[in-house]
């Protein structure tokens, strides 16, 4: 394989959230025009790549997570016409392009699933869902016990009494991944969008595809993230063994086209050895790294983690990813604004207890450069280079998450994350589209937070990101190695190449090894030059 054909085993690859990016029309949502005139953007702050979560058609039960048609352009972001011109932008920039492929369901308003509810049970139709007979007295109990994602009972009930499967929304019903009409059909969606030009496919679900053939009850959480004993048997709906052939025909397409295109897996599985398995040679390229994700702001805790997914990569000769934030889960900047070892939250709201946003932001700073500087590939999610927080106080009326009302109301959901960027401090919307609108409420706060404010402004998180960016480039930081460095108790420090890096994690300032040059650092070193506490700086000799 060529050099250039394994862009992504160190690439800084950034997530668009189309809704909330840029709005070219001024409808309160964004769109793909509005995407494509920000592109000069991210090339400058110095990213590689580009992913884009879903901008199919779709009623956006799941903001686009619930797919009408894969192979066209919702008409709220543009057509398919602007799909290509923001690839062919892209690449212009020396962008590489990675699109969202959701399989594990459809929406309920995709041809399929219409005429799935159509036709009778035990029809070809339905044998593309997961149909079943209900239980106890004339069916009306639901097949099993599975529970939705999104909360109450992953089994909706047909107008002729059969149920169908949705682990998620009760409009995404799962596809039944053991017809081969499904199957073929993917691999034509692979073939639709490859020859449009993406560089891959942000898998979703990964884990999901292939349901335990008998479908036994499960009785604890079907949670997608989090809360399931990695000791323990996989549930029956996640991590079957079946759904790494699916990736290895996936792989054998891709490999049919030239330049590197890639698949990356969203797949909530532990331990990492058992997430290694979905980037083995033949199968997808990357996986995101969520146990990275979720681990506490504590050094034990920090390089335990480094360390397991390194082995677990290394020994199937796999790239490590490193994500900090994404659509799903409260930004960083705000998760480290609680105290350390505070359980995963599933959204916040104004009566909740409300983070130290200043804390937050120091950490998530630090924690950001820690992450930049070690081996492997990055996750970028759009708005953190301006240390972005979660919107903590939105009030209920606007939420549209499902597990908002799936839950009864006990998660507020992922709206807080996915607010429209502030691009413009003084303009309608923080310059986010051309008028006032806004799908989702603004805090008033923003502006401060506006890229207008932030570039070329010394000590900015923009500028942190921006330098960071440059040095990992320059260092080769992404194709390096770990080395891990003697260190004082409450910090951690390695050695990536010739870059010295070492985060403060303890309540006392320390001193940098004598000789050490600072090159660049997420606050300014204390008046004694020593690395004050929550502060991560990379050094050179
Ligand atoms: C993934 C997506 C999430 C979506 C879910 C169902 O976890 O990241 O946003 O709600 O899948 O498609």
């Amino acid at each position: 394989m060529l050099h250039t054909d394994a862009w992504w085993r160190d690439a800084v690859i950034y997530q668009v959230y189309p809704r909330s990016f840029a709005d070219s029309d001024g409808d309160g949502m964004g769109d793909l025009p509005g995407i494509t005139g920000r592109l000069p953007h991210l090339r400058e702050l110095g990213v590689d790549a580009v992913w884009l979560s879903p901008f199919y058609p779709s009623p956006q039960h799941d903001a686009g997570y619930d797919v009408a048609d894969y192979r066209g352009v919702d008409r709220r972001f543009g057509e398919l016409g602007d799909a290509d011109k923001l690839i062919a932008e892209a690449h212009g920039l020396g962008l590489k392009v990675i699109v969202d492929l959701v399989p594990n369901h459809t929406s309920e308003e995709h041809a399929w699933f219409r005429a799935a509810l159509a036709a009778a049970p035990g029809s070809p139709e339905r044998e593309r869902y997961i149909f079943r007979d209900g239980r106890g007295v004339s069916g009306a109990e639901p097949p099993n016990s599975w529970q939705s994602v999104f909360g109450g009972s992953a089994w909706e009930r047909a107008p002729d009494g059969q149920w169908y499967l949705h682990l998620f929304d009760v409009s995404q019903p799962d596809l039944n991944w053991g017809n081969p009409e499904v199957r073929a059909e993917f691999l034509d969606i692979l073939r639709f969008w490859l020859g449009r030009g993406v560089d891959g496919f942000r898998v979703d679900v990964a884990h999901g595809l292939v349901k335990e053939e008998n479908l036994a009850d499960w009785t604890q959480s079907s949670q997608i993230l989090g809360g399931l004993d990695p000791a323990g048997p996989p549930p029956p709906m996640w991590d079957q063994e079946g759904v790494h052939e699916i990736y290895q025909s996936w792989r054998r397409v891709l490999d049919e086209y030239p330049g590197g295109r890639v698949l990356v897996a969203e797949a909530w599985v532990a331990p990492a050895s058992r997430l290694a398995r979905y980037v083995r040679p033949d199968e997808m390229h990357q996986a995101f790294n969520f146990p990275y994700l979720e681990a506490p702001w504590q050094p034990a805790a920090l390089r335990a983690v480094i360390d397991e997914s390194l082995e677990a990569n290394n020994a199937v000769g796999a790239t490590t990813t490193w994500v900090l934030s994404n659509h799903d889960v409260v930004r960083h900047a705000t998760r480290l604004g609680y105290p350390v070892g505070t359980p995963r939250m599933h959204g916040i709201g104004a009566e909740d207890p409300q983070p130290d946003t200043a804390l937050g932001l120091r950490r998530a700073r630090a924690a950001t450069l820690l992450m930049l500087a070690l081996p492997g590939s990055a996750y970028l999610y759009q708005g953190e280079e301006l240390g972005l927080p979660e919107h903590t106080t939105m009030a209920d009326q606007f939420r549209e998450d499902p597990a908002w009302e799936r839950s009864g109301h006990a998660e507020r959901g992922r709206d807080g994350c996915r607010v429209p960027l502030p691009w413009e401090a003084d303009a309608p919307s923080y310059g986010f589209g051309p008028t006032d609108a806004s799908w989702l409420p603004q805090p008033a706060t923003w502006a401060e937070y506006a890229l207008d404010r932030q570039q070329g402004v010394a000590g900015s998180t923009w500028e942190l990101y921006h330098s960071a960016l440059g040095l990992r480039r320059e260092h080769r930081l992404g194709h390096g190695s770990l080395t891990w460095q003697d260190a004082t108790e409450g910090t951690l420090a390695f050695r990536n190449g010739d870059v010295l890096v070492l985060t403060n994690f303890g309540p006392e300032p320390v001193e940098l090894p004598a000789g050490a040059r600072l090159r660049l650092s997420s606050e300014p070193l204390d008046g004694d030059g020593r690395v004050p506490t929550d502060v991560t700086v990379w050094a050179s000799f």
